[in-house]
C-alpha cells in the first residue's frame, strides 16, 4: 500500500500541467454560468423564429454517439485530475474507450453535419423565404468550434505516438490535449443548450 501511495505521489510530482489542475474547477464553472445565462435570455428575449428542418434518425445517431463520447473523456479526465490530480488506472483506461469512440465518432459527424452547418452568405439580405435552415447561427458555430477543437485533442495524443519527440515535446503535446479538450468540452456545452433552445421553439 505504501509503495503504491509513493508511486501516485512520485506521478504527480513529476506531472506538468499544474495551471490547468488549478484552473479547471474555476472554467468549468464558467462555462456552466456562461450556459445558464445564455439559456436564461434565449428564454425570456421574445423573438420571431424561423422554422427548421427535421434531423434524420441517423443524424441523432450521430449527435448521441459524440455527446457519450465527450462525456466520458470529460468525466474520466476530468474527474480524475479534479479528485487525485492526475490521470492514471481504471480512469486512463476508461479514458482510452472514450477516446476510441471519439476518433471514430468524429469524422462521421464531421461528413454528416457539415452541410447543415454551412454559413450559407447568400441567404443574408434576402427578403424572400430561402427554404428552413437546420440551425441558427450559434449552433452552427459551436459546431465548427467542436470540429476544430475535436481534431486538435485527437491529433495532439495520436502524433505523440510517433516516436520522433523528445520528453519537452511530448509534455507540450499534453499541455495542448489539455487545454484542447477543455475547449471541446465547452464547445459541446454550448452546442447542446444551443439545440435544447431550437426543439423548444425558442430560437
Ligand atoms: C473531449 C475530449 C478529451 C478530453 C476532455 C481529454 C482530456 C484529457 C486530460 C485533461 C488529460 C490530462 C490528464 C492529466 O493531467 O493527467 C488527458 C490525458 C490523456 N488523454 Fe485525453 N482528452 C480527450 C480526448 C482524448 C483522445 C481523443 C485521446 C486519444 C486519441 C486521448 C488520450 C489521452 C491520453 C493517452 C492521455 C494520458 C497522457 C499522459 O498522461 O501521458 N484523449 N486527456
Amino acid at each position: 500500500m505504501f509503495a503504491e501511495g509513493n508511486n501516485s505521489f512520485v506521478l504527480i510530482v513529476a506531472h506538468g500541467g499544474e495551471q490547468f489542475n488549478q484552473a479547471l474547477p474555476y472554467l468549468l464553472v464558467a462555462t456552466a454560468l456562461i450556459v445558464g445565462v445564455y439559456v436564461v435570455l434565449s428564454i425570456t428575449r421574445p423573438r420571431s423564429v424561423e422554422p427548421k428542418s427535421k434531423w434524420s434518425p441517423w443524424e441523432w445517431a450521430v449527435y448521441a454517439a459524440t455527446l457519450l463520447s465527450v462525456g466520458v473523456l470529460a468525466a474520466t479526465s476530468f474527474g480524475a485530475v479534479l479528485s487525485v490530480g492526475v490521470l492514471n488506472g481504471w480512469a486512463l483506461l476508461a479514458h482510452m474507450v472514450g477516446a476510441g469512440m471519439f476518433v471514430f465518432v468524429l469524422p462521421v459527424l464531421a461528413i454528416t453535419w457539415c452541410e447543415p452547418s454551412r454559413f450559407d452568405l447568400r441567404r443574408y439580405g434576402q427578403r424572400e423565404q430561402t427554404g428552413s435552415q437546420r440551425f441558427y447561427w450559434f449552433p452552427k458555430l459551436t459546431f465548427w468550434l467542436l470540429l476544430a477543437s475535436g481534431w486538435v485533442v485527437a491529433m495532439t495524443m495520436l502524433v505523440s505516438m510517433i516516436p520522433w519527440m523528445g520528453t519537452d515535446e511530448l509534455e507540450s503535446m499534453l499541455e495542448l490535449h489539455r487545454w484542447s479538450g477543455l475547449l471541446v468540452v465547452v464547445a459541446a456545452a454550448l452546442h447542446v443548450s444551443g439545440i435544447v433552445m431550437q426543439r423548444f421553439g425558442k430560437r
